[in-house]
């Protein structure tokens, strides 16, 4: 039986800055961004939209009333949650309107959970073959205005629906995983914005990579001939580029060039949205399915997860014939161009604005789904019209 991903679907939230503009704005040569970073437009969020209304935004579209009454488990991966006890997953199946009896939790590691979250469903399909599981990877990735973190924020969620004889990837059973305790990006509870040591995380992003790569090669019996793409976790899309040329260094060129052209088209919408965290492997998965020309059936998609702390997983999944039919590239493109460009100062306004948890109030927000009021510390979300 094969055990992958039926349905996939990304949102992003409808404001974005330019990246030039944040150069200039921060007395910064625009190539340190463009062509350094990798990043052309940057997502940007308002106070109202949050991690379960991104992830509304990823889900509900995907979802009839077949998947909902047949989902038993509701999987959050997130690194920018919204209760320190309380599962999003919770508010997500009631909002989606699964059926009851569900199992509903969130997972954190960085940005690796959702990752997780994909195994542990695999996992549970494998043993009740006529589940569904939906997967879900939403975050907020901010490190402060003016920072050296800024270029690589963004902001957005990707939905993954997970079933036996799924019609996009099937998972193939060849992870390889890798712990290491480093501290190149954390959090303590109570930080606004994440500490991170820059550079260090650079290195153990790729040394990572070089690592879970050769063991898996060494396991599996395989060499880069055996995938058609490898995708990266994109917390700046120069970072997958380094990590491949980095781990591939030894490989013959053409391969090195064939990846590279994969990997180029796996970064079409990240370099346009920035880092979602937890959801930026499975975008660049999206995008390389959506935008891809050499891609067919039965091809090998390498599939690299890494959160910072440090946990990495390498695994791969098989294109099932027609899965470029379960995509929409249509769609996704849409909702980029639809987006509305804010200037620096825009942008800066909303970053600073904050929901006072402790102060009962309510909002307003023309997206859908968004956060309408705040009473008693409880966040109650609506939709649109409602
Ligand atoms: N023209 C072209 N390129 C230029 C340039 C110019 N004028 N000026 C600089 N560059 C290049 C540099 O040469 C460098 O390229 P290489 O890395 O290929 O050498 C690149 O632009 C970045 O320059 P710096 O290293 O000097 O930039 P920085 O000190 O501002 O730091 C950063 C960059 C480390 C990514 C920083 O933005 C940061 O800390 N980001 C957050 C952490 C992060 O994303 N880490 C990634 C791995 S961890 C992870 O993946 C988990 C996660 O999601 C956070």
């Amino acid at each position: 039986m094969n055990v992958g991903i039926d349905k996939i679907n990304f949102f992003v939230p409808p404001y974005y800055i330019d990246m030039v503009d944040l150069a200039h704005a921060r007395g910064v040569d625009p190539n340190k961004f463009t062509i350094g970073i990798g990043q052309d437009q940057m997502a940007v969020s308002k106070m109202t939209q949050d991690i379960v209304t991104f992830a509304m935004h990823a889900a509900k579209p995907l979802l009839t009333a077949a998947d909902l009454a047949a989902i038993d488990m509701v999987i959050v991966g997130t690194e920018s949650g919204i209760d320190e006890s309380k599962a999003s997953a919770v508010v997500l199946h009631r909002l989606l309107g699964v059926q009851p009896f569900a199992r509903s939790f969130e997972i954190k590691e960085a940005c690796y959970g959702a990752t997780a979250g994909l195994q542990f469903a695999k996992s549970h399909i494998q043993a009740h073959p006529d589940s569904k599981v939906l997967v879900v990877a939403s975050d907020i990735a901010r490190y402060g205005l003016a920072s050296g973190g800024e270029p690589t924020q963004g902001a957005g969620a990707v939905a993954m629906l997970v079933t036996a004889e799924p019609r996009i990837l099937a998972l193939d059973n060849d992870n390889v995983m890798l712990t290491q305790d480093i501290y190149d990006f954390w959090r303590p509870v109570g930080h606004p914005y994440p500490m991170v040591d820059g550079h260090l995380s650079n290195e153990v992003y790729i040394n990572s990579f070089k690592q879970v790569w050769q063991e898996s090669c060494r396991r599996n019996d395989r060499s880069t001939e055996d995938y058609a793409a490898i995708c990266f976790h994109i917390p700046y899309t120069k970072m997958g580029k380094k990590a491949l040329l980095a781990g591939l260094a030894s490989e013959e060129q053409a391969q090195q060039e064939r990846l590279l052209a994969r990997y180029e088209e796996s970064i079409v919408y990240s370099r346009r949205i920035g880092n979602l965290y937890t959801g930026s492997l499975y975008l660049g998965l999206i995008s390389l399915i959506e935008n891809s020309v050499a891609l067919k059936a039965n091809d090998r998609i390498g599939l690299f997860s890494y959160g910072s702390g440090a946990v990495a997983e390498l695994f791969s999944g098989h294109l099932v014939a027609g899965y470029e039919q379960h995509v929409s590239k249509e769609n996704h493109e849409r909702l980029l161009e639809e987006r509305e460009k804010l200037s620096i100062t825009d942008y800066e306004k909303l970053f600073n604005e904050k929901i006072d948890i402790d102060e009962d109030k309510v909002f307003q927000d023309d997206l859908i789904y968004s956060v309408q009021e705040i009473k008693q510390t409880i966040r109650y979300y609506k939709e649109k019209n409602q």
